[in-house]
């Protein structure tokens, strides 16, 4: 006969094996959990979209954002002092101009005009005495005939006319000059990028050659 000894220890190890045996098929069967994390949608700030439409838009020269490139071409003594005077007034006039200094403003060959629109300018200004008022006697009425020849060449490039103006304006005229630019401003910001201005990306370029009177 078998002790009692005996037959408890037999089923204390049955049993152990048994427990041996399910935690393997338990660890085989049992997947492994991985956590899997659900994809953030990337964050993006309100109107960004908004503003990257606005970017292109003014980038291709055209909408709000887009801010016309302006050479202006000032006789140093009616325009120019106007131009001082409407700053030392705090006047508000857009920045857009960079504006050029000349003894006088018959000295405007088209050419210059021609070579301000190669190099990047949306317009430009050409910006004299009144008649009566020119230190150089003709050099005003010659400014007028110089800028009629300037609008046959613009006209005969396919520019619109808009982009070159000849104005008038006397020292005394300092919120004048401030509507000239206001005005011209617009019109250049309706009629977008120069289409000549097109080679020329990002900043205008002044020359050295046309004197160190760029502001
Ligand atoms: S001096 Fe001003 S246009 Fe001649």
């Amino acid at each position: 006969m078998p002790s009692k000894g005996k037959t408890s220890d037999k089923k204390a190890a049955k049993s152990k094996k048994a427990s041996k045996s399910g935690a393997k098929t338990s660890a085989t069967k049992a997947p492994k959990k991985t956590a899997v994390k659900p994809a953030r949608p990337k964050a993006t700030k309100p109107g960004a979209a908004k503003a990257g439409a606005a970017g292109k838009s003014a980038k291709a020269g055209k909408g709000r954002d887009f801010e016309p490139r302006i050479v202006a071409f000032a006789c140093n003594w009616c325009s120019y002092p106007a131009a001082d005077a409407a700053g030392i007034s705090k006047m508000q006039y857009p920045p857009n101009a960079r504006v050029i200094r000349v003894m006088c403003a018959g000295r405007i060959h088209p050419a210059f005009v021609l070579r301000a629109l190669e190099l990047g300018a949306d317009g430009v200004l050409v910006s004299g005495c009144h008649f009566a008022d020119c230190h150089y006697l003709f050099g005003a009425k010659r400014a007028a005939e110089q800028f009629e020849k300037t609008a046959e060449l613009v006209r005969i490039l396919g520019i619109e006319s808009e982009r070159v103006r000849f104005e008038q304006i006397s020292a005394a005229e300092a919120p004048r000059f401030v509507k000239v630019m206001h005005d011209f401003v617009v019109d250049l910001k309706r009629l977008g990028r120069s289409p000549l201005a097109g080679a020329a990306e990002g900043e205008l370029v002044v020359p050295d050659a046309m004197g160190d009177e760029t502001t």
